[in-house]
């Protein structure tokens, strides 16, 4: 046997002496017996396993994005990297349903040893969230501590330096300003864009105005459409916008925003499709996050109710205001409030058609 574990060997390769020898219930030192610790102790660990695959595949996408010119080969690679992390994600929220077989009673019986030990700790989960570009004065902070102050050392200094570093969500911003699409040799995507929405308006507004509906109704729907003019108005408008973005109300720079817009409605071509992908798998992962906070806290209700955290928080109530607040690609998702249907999407030049195709000429 002694042989056999020197070669390479499923035991040595993947050391699972030390993985299977890191579960070490504190009841049972204080001999005070909790069966349910042994699952409390797995579950974090399996989490903090698939952190550190999540982060493995974020960093490299990251990497690529690194790049000034992005292969379209990697934009693949890219593409296929944030689909496994979500996948992952969708684990993570369904490892809850096997934590909670464990009752709130189960949890008293050995959560008084926790103390101060907490979530909050969870290095990985932190650098996750800097790494996407959760920024520290858009978090939700409970008492005068700023969520950093958990560490210290090495680990403080690498969560100090992402928040320095680029984000993925400024990486994709610029990579977003670079994309030469906006104004494609005479055909101007903003001003097209533009036309289109205006007509698809009046054909709503002549719409109205033909239906059998009463003077009221109609006055109210006409209200609506002209609320919805302004929306548009306000969004293409790079003042507007900028000023948006000062006032906190929008992350995405002008530029960028444009650049999304034009990828979503223009995603039928071929050379579109994989970067539309991206930015929905970007939205998917902003969802997946969300749901699994929203879960956690469900679950925090169960176990806990309205006790504080052994972090020392509010417990469900800090964690409530983390699901929306700590969103990060909300600016994408919104991109669906400026989608036009195909029939008034602005026609694209044949040549410019050719370019973003896949044009065999022999
Ligand atoms: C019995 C099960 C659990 C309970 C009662 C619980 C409770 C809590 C509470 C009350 C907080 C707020 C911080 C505090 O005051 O401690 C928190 C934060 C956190 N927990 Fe849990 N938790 C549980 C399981 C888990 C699991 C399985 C994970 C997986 C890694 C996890 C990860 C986290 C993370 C990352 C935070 C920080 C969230 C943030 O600040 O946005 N928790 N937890």
């Amino acid at each position: 046997m002694a042989e056999k574990t020197t070669s390479v060997h499923y035991l040595n390769y993947l050391q699972l002496d030390k993985i299977l020898e890191a579960q070490h219930p504190l009841s049972n030192e204080k001999e005070e017996e909790a069966h349910e610790e042994m699952l409390f102790i797995i579950i974090h660990q399996a989490y903090e396993l698939w952190f550190k695959q999540i982060l493995h595949e974020i960093s490299s996408v990251m990497e690529l994005f690194q790049k000034d010119k992005i292969d379209e080969e990697n934009v693949g690679i890219i593409v296929r990297r944030m689909d496994r992390v979500n996948k992952i994600m969708t684990t993570l929220v369904g490892q809850l349903d096997i934590l909670e077989t464990m009752t709130s009673l189960d949890f008293l019986d050995f959560r008084h040893h926790l103390s101060p030990a907490s979530g909050f700790q969870s290095h990985q989960f932190r650098k996750l969230e800097v790494m996407l570009g959760l920024k520290i004065e858009k978090r939700h902070q409970f008492g005068d501590c700023p969520y950093h102050a958990q560490f210290e050392g090495e680990k403080k200094e690498e969560i100090l330096n992402l928040e320095e570093n680029q984000s993925l969500f400024m990486l994709l911003e610029k990579w977003l300003e670079r994309i030469p699409f906006l104004n494609m040799e005479d055909f101007d995507f903003t001003s097209k864009y533009e036309d289109a929405v205006n007509q698809m308006l009046e054909k709503e507004i002549e719409g109205i105005k033909s239906a059998k509906l009463t003077d009221s109704d109609k006055e109210i729907r006409l209200r609506m459409i002209e609320e919805n003019r302004k929306y548009f108005e306000r969004v293409l408008s790079e003042t507007e916008h900028n000023k948006a973005m000062k006032e906190g109300e929008t992350s995405l720079s002008y530029k960028a925003t444009m650049s999304a817009l034009l990828i979503n409605l223009y995603r039928d071509e071929p050379i579109l499709h994989l970067p539309y992908q991206f930015l929905r798998s970007l939205v998917e992962l902003d969802h997946k996050i969300a749901t699994w906070r929203f879960r956690h806290v469900q679950m925090v209700e169960k176990m806990l109710g309205q006790k504080i955290g052994t972090g020392g928080s509010s417990g469900q109530g800090y964690l409530k205001e983390t699901v929306d607040k700590h969103k990060l690609f909300t600016d994408l998702a919104n991109i669906a409030t400026l989608m036009i249907s195909r029939s008034y999407l602005p026609e694209l030049p044949k040549n410019i058609k050719d370019n973003l195709g896949f044009n065999f000429k022999n």
